[in-house]
C-alpha cells in the first residue's frame, strides 16, 4: 500500500455525545488513512465507534448532542473539518458515498427505488431527467439486478434484504465516488447474499478504482474482502495492520480474544465462544487500558497507564503494554 497515495487521513478524532446521563465518548484520538484503490475494514463490537467514525468523515455527526472535540480530516488536498455545509455537500455523495447501517432509514419509504436513484443522479451530475432515468436503469443492471424496470417500480418495503442493499450500493456510486463507506452491508443478510454482496463491492472498486472504507463487527466480511484493517475497541483504534498479518498473528489480545471467537464458529467447536466481561462505560472510561478488565494478560501496569499506539513491526501499530509479537 505505501506505494499508492492516501486519499484521505483523520488525525486524533474524539466525538463526544451530551446525554442526560452524561458524556458519552464515543471515540477518542483515532487516526486513521485510506489510501487509493485499497479496502480498509473498520471492525469491533457493537458501540465500539464505527459508525460515528464514518459520520464524522461525511460531516453528519448529528450536533447536538454530538461534538467533534478535535480532529483533521483531509480528504485528497482538502481539509473536511470546518468546511462550510455547502462545499462539504458538493463532497459528500459525489466523492465520498457513504451506504448506511439502516436500509430503511436511507431509502424513503415513499418513493420507489428507481426515483430515489433518479434523485441522487440528478443531484450530482447536470443531467436531464430522461438521461438520468436511462443511467439509472444502467446503474441497478450495474449492480446485478436482472430486471431493472421492473426492481425501480418498487417500492422499498416490497425488496427483499439482498435487493435493498444492491439498490443502496447503486444509489451510492451513482456519482462514481472516490471513497464508498459501506456500514455494515451485509449484516442483516443470509450468508450467501452476503457474500454475493461482498463480491459485487470488490468488482465495482476494481471496476471504478474506488477505496473502500467497510465497516463490520464481522471478523469473516474482514477476510474476505479487506487489505488492511483497523480494530475499534470502546472509541479507540486498538491495533492496526494489514489484514494478513492481523490473521496470522494478531497482537492484542482484544483482537486475539475477537479471532478466537471466529474460529470457534468455522470450527463447529459447539457453543459460540465470546470474550468473557463488558465493553467499559463510555460516560466513565478506565485510567488505564479500556481492554484491562477482560483481558487474560492484563498487569497492573495496564490498569494504571494507557497504552499508546506504537508501531510493533513494519505496518503494524498496536496499543497494549505487553502485545503478542511473532517474528
Ligand atoms: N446521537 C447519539 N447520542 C448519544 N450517544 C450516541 C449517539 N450516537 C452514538 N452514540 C453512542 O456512541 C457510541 C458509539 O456508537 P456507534 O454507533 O458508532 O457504534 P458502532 O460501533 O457503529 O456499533 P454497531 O456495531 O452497533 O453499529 C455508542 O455508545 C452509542 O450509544
Ligand atoms: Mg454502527
Amino acid at each position: 500500500m505505501e506505494t499508492s497515495s492516501k486519499i484521505l487521513e483523520i488525525r486524533d478524532l474524539s466525538v463526544h455525545f451530551r446525554t442526560p446521563e452524561g458524556l458519552v465518548r464515543a471515540v477518542n484520538s483515532l487516526s486513521l488513512e485510506i489510501y487509493e484503490g485499497e479496502t480498509l475494514g473498520l471492525v469491533g463490537e457493537s458501540g465500539s465507534g464505527k459508525t460515528v467514525t464514518a459520520l464524522s468523515i461525511m460531516g453528519l455527526v448529528p450536533s447536538p448532542p454530538g461534538r467533534i472535540e478535535s480532529d483533521r480530516i483531509m480528504y485528497r488536498e482538502t481539509l473536511l473539518t470546518g468546511l462550510s455545509e455547502t462545499r462539504l455537500r458538493k463532497i459528500r455523495g459525489k466523492e465520498i458515498a457513504m451506504i448506511f447501517q439502516e436500509p430503511l432509514l436511507s431509502l424513503n419509504p415513499v418513493f420507489t427505488a428507481g426515483s430515489q436513484i433518479v434523485e441522487a443522479i440528478v443531484a450530482h451530475r447536470p443531467v436531464s431527467e430522461l438521461q438520468a432515468r436511462q443511467d439509472m436503469l444502467e446503474l441497478l443492471r450495474l449492480v446485478g439486478i436482472r430486471k431493472p424496470a421492473e426492481v425501480a417500480s418498487r417500492y422499498p418495503h416490497q425488496l427483499s434484504g439482498g435487493m435493498r442493499q444492491r439498490v443502496m450500493i447503486a444509489m451510492a456510486i451513482c456519482a462514481y465516488p472516490s471513497i464508498l463507506i459501506a456500514d455494515e452491508p451485509t449484516t442483516a443478510l443470509d450468508v450467501t447474499i452476503a457474500s454475493r454482496i461482498l463480491k459485487l463491492l470488490r468488482e465495482l472498486q476494481s471496476k471504478f478504482k474506488m477505496s473502500i472504507l467497510l465497516i463490520t463487527h464481522d471478523f469473516g466480511v474482514i477476510a474476505e474482502t479487506a487489505d488492511r484493517v483497523a480494530v475499534m475497541y470502546a472509541g479507540e483504534i486498538v491495533e492496526y495492520a494489514p489484514v494478513k498479518n492481523v490473521f496470522r498473528e494478531p497482537a492484542h489480545p482484544y483482537t486475539i480474544g475477537l479471532l478466537d471467537c471466529v474460529s470457534g464458529i468455522q470450527k463447529k467447536e459447539g457453543p459460540l465462544h465470546t470474550i468473557p466481561g463488558y465493553v467499559p462505560d463510555l460516560r466513565n472510561l478506565p485510567a488505564g487500558c479500556n481492554f484491562a478488565d477482560r483481558c487474560p494478560y492484563a498487569v497492573p501496569v495496564c490498569r494504571r497507564e494507557k497504552p499508546c499506539l506504537t508501531e510493533i513491526k513494519p505496518n503494524v501499530v498496536v496499543a497494549c503494554h505487553h502485545p503478542k509479537i511473532t517474528n
